[in-house]
């Protein structure tokens, strides 16, 4: 070894990681910005109209097609008889009209003689139903005989598609969702699960607490699955619950990754496996994941609620894609939309017809937020069944192109426009570098919050979604991290309700404050350890030193309590949560409570550790004043400057480009240095407007 040679193995080390971190982007070429598809159900069709549909397909701007996803009855149309000849005539076709192919695994939709001859491949529901033939999402992913016949469909589709140089990648089941599963086969894997998880029953015994009310076990073999069927919501055990949702969320990664293994084993370096999880995904968890390049997300913004405004009820909820682009990068680096809502759906509480423009704003939102796919669900509206209401890009008669199918097409044109326009090499801005932000979030902690809200006010889901569209509120470049990732690249990081933890995290957060990081973090943080049992300590004990404060007590209010509180000589109304704080000495109280019985203590405090800075909000508010106004100065001390975009105006810079969409009722006027120029759109964005400028 001479004195290079550190430095070089360090430096291989760190490229083969970063390697891995971001293994998504070797399958899109930066200077294609993303990459637009549909889904089209061949088997839905008449053969004599495939060819007229891919063509159209082709020439609506498309450049890849969706194929196969629920198709099993149609390759495997008895139990060991497979048929591709009619799905090769449609890879054929897409290859004729210079369409690449995106093939899916149909494990989401199983045969019919798959549940008349082996029934134990479905699920069962909390009162041990099982569950019948005639939808999707319903085999038992752990049951071995289903594994079975899943190994057989997809190694001879990796066989058969794996060479083909037109396939560009694998999409794996449809929207996975660790379904909770009672039957027998789950019973057991979930006793194995505990088993290893925990090794003695003493342990489990400790960790489930099941001293209390005689659930004491002796044995694995008595363990039954937690059922809040038939136990009941409120008297069930969060610990065994948690540990359902933990076993659950591993069975789906675990079935995701066996896919994805034995695919790899065959098919060509150069096509991805993927899936696509929900936008608001509860219960799969990409992150268990590790075979998957690269993680998608399905967008249904618009599901029949009320959102900005007198047309935001048209609009949709600028939410799911906020949330989803980022969250979702964190499997493999990059990610995208792989359905997107193309017109009306046919599920919502209720289903308008989108505010035109609509369908290509989302686009360039998943577009703007980095997306290196947007493809929709689906090419032709279905003339019957379950989903007959649902909008396609191309209305029932099959030809002509719905609302949402001329926007995407506009969009397919527009990015081919963009393309042209890319540079390669570009940094991103220093003004938008100093802002960066971190949202640390996992599911777990959604777990526990959810199971045990304390209050019907707290909105588990949304709550970190709250300081994600602060920080957009203030142009911020905002990633959706995992607690394993390098919190030292950003400049503000922010940790809300993460309610489980432990000193080793906590260590890390107190590391990066000391070297010079701004540290957020938000009430019900570190209340309980990893098995979410309370600390037998002080509440928050792990976090006391950190923040220099104590959380002395809690309250909440109904939710047309008022309560007030005073930062500096500003009011602030809050309602849902509320800290009562003890400041040490040396920290700074932002923030008292002005009304009820404990008037003058203290709601956020601001505590300065190493070369950074700790603030603790103890407090949730309806209308995030307080939270944004905190975090502003934040912002400020940071050294940052921060943009005031009003609610549903996303601002994001991507490739060189800066896009802006508008998910309000009203007009925006952008404000641009005179060194911009504008791309696509007008500098006053219309509701559902989109603008693309650079700088
Ligand atoms: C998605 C699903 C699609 C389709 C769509 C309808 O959740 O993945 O297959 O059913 O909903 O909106």
């Amino acid at each position: 070894m001479n004195k290079y040679t550190v430095p070089v193995i360090i430096a291989i080390l760190i490229s083969v990681l970063t390697a891995t971190a971001q293994v998504g982007n070797r399958f899109f070429p930066e200077k294609d910005l993303i990459t637009t598809g549909i889904y089209y159900y061949p088997e839905h069709w008449n053969e004599s109209q495939w060819e007229r549909d891919i063509k159209k397909i082709a020439g609506m701007g498309y450049e890849f097609v969706h194929l196969a996803e629920f198709a099993w009855f149609k390759m495997e149309p008895q139990e060991g008889k497979f048929e591709f000849d009619w799905l090769d005539k449609v890879v054929g076709l897409c290859a004729k009209y210079n369409l690449k192919v995106l093939m899916c695994t149909p494990s989401a939709a199983t045969p019919v003689w798959m549940r008349t001859n082996y029934p134990e491949t479905f699920v069962m529901d909390g009162h041990y139903i099982r569950s019948e033939h005639g939808t999707r999402g319903l085999g038992s992913i752990v049951n071995p005989v289903y594994r079975r016949f899943v190994e057989k469909i997809v190694t001879e589709m990796a066989r058969h598609y794996g060479h083909n140089e037109n396939v560009i990648g694998w999409q794996l089941d449809n929207e996975p969702d660790a379904k909770p599963d009672y039957s027998p086969s789950s019973q057991e894997a979930f006793r194995q699960w505990l088993k290893k998880k925990y090794q003695t029953i003493e342990a489990l015994n400790a960790a489930w607490g099941t001293a209390f009310w005689s659930q004491w076990y002796s044995d694995f073999d008595q363990i039954i699955i937690p059922n809040t069927s038939l136990v009941g919501w409120w008297g069930n055990n969060p610990h065994a619950l948690l540990d359902f949702k933990r076993y659950s969320a591993d069975a789906q990664a675990e079935f995701l990754d066996f896919e994805a293994a034995i695919l790899r084993s065959h098919i060509l370096k150069e096509q991805f496996v993927t899936t696509n999880y929900t936008a608001v995904s509860t219960g799969a968890d990409p992150r268990r994941t590790n075979k998957l390049d690269f993680a998608t997300y399905t967008a249904y913004p618009n599901g029949g609620s009320d959102n900005i405004g007198e047309q935001g009820f048209r609009l949709g909820n600028g939410k799911v894609i906020l949330f989803a682009a980022e969250y979702y990068k964190t499997t493999g680096g990059v990610s995208g939309v792989m359905e997107i809502q193309p017109g009306p759906v046919n599920w919502g509480s209720y289903n308008p017809l989108l505010l035109p423009g609509t369908v290509r704003m989302w686009l360039y939102h998943t577009f703007a937020a980095g997306g290196k796919l947007a493809s929709s669900y689906r090419f032709r509206q279905i003339n019957y069944s379950a989903e007959q209401y649902h909008a396609g890009v191309i209305q029932p008669d099959g030809i002509t192109p719905s609302e949402g199918g001329e926007e995407y097409m506009q969009f397919t044109k527009e990015i081919k426009e963009l393309r042209k326009k890319y540079k390669p090499g570009v940094t991103m801005p220093a003004k938008l570098a100093a802002r960066s932000t971190a949202i640390l979030w996992n599911l777990e902690n959604y777990w526990t919050l959810d199971r045990q809200k304390q209050t019907w006010q707290w909105d588990t889901w949304n709550y970190p979604v709250k300081f994600l569209e602060i920080a957009k509120s203030f142009g911020a470049p905002a990633d959706v991290i995992p607690e394993t990732a390098d919190l030292s690249k950003y400049r503000v990081v922010i940790i809300p309700a993460y309610e489980m933890a432990d000193s080793a995290l906590v260590k890390k957060w107190s590391e990066y404050a000391a070297n010079g990081g701004h540290l957020i973090i938000t009430c019900r943080t570190a209340t309980k350890d990893r098995m979410g049992h309370f600390w037998e300590a002080e509440w928050a004990a792990p976090i006391s030193g950190l923040i220099g404060a104590h959380v002395k007590a809690t309250d909440m209010l109904s939710n047309n309590g008022k309560g007030d509180i005073l930062m500096r000589s500003a009011h602030y109304r809050w309602n849902n949560w509320a800290d009562l704080l003890a400041p040490d000495k040396s920290t700074e109280a932002l923030a008292v409570f002005d009304n009820q019985f404990y008037k003058g203590k203290t709601a956020v405090v601001k505590h300065k550790v190493g070369k950074g800075t700790v603030t603790y909000i103890g407090v949730d508010t309806d209308d995030a004043k307080l939270e944004q106004d905190v975090l502003r100065d934040i912002y400020t001390g940071a050294g940052a400057t921060t943009e005031n975009y009003p609610p549903g105006i996303y601002v994001y810079w991507r490739d060189g480009f800066y896009v802006a969409v508008n998910y309000s009722s009203d007009n925006y006027t952008m404000n641009m240095p005179g060194t911009a120029s504008i791309i696509i759109g007008e500098k006053i964005l219309q509701p559902g407007g989109v603008l693309v400028w650079n700088e």
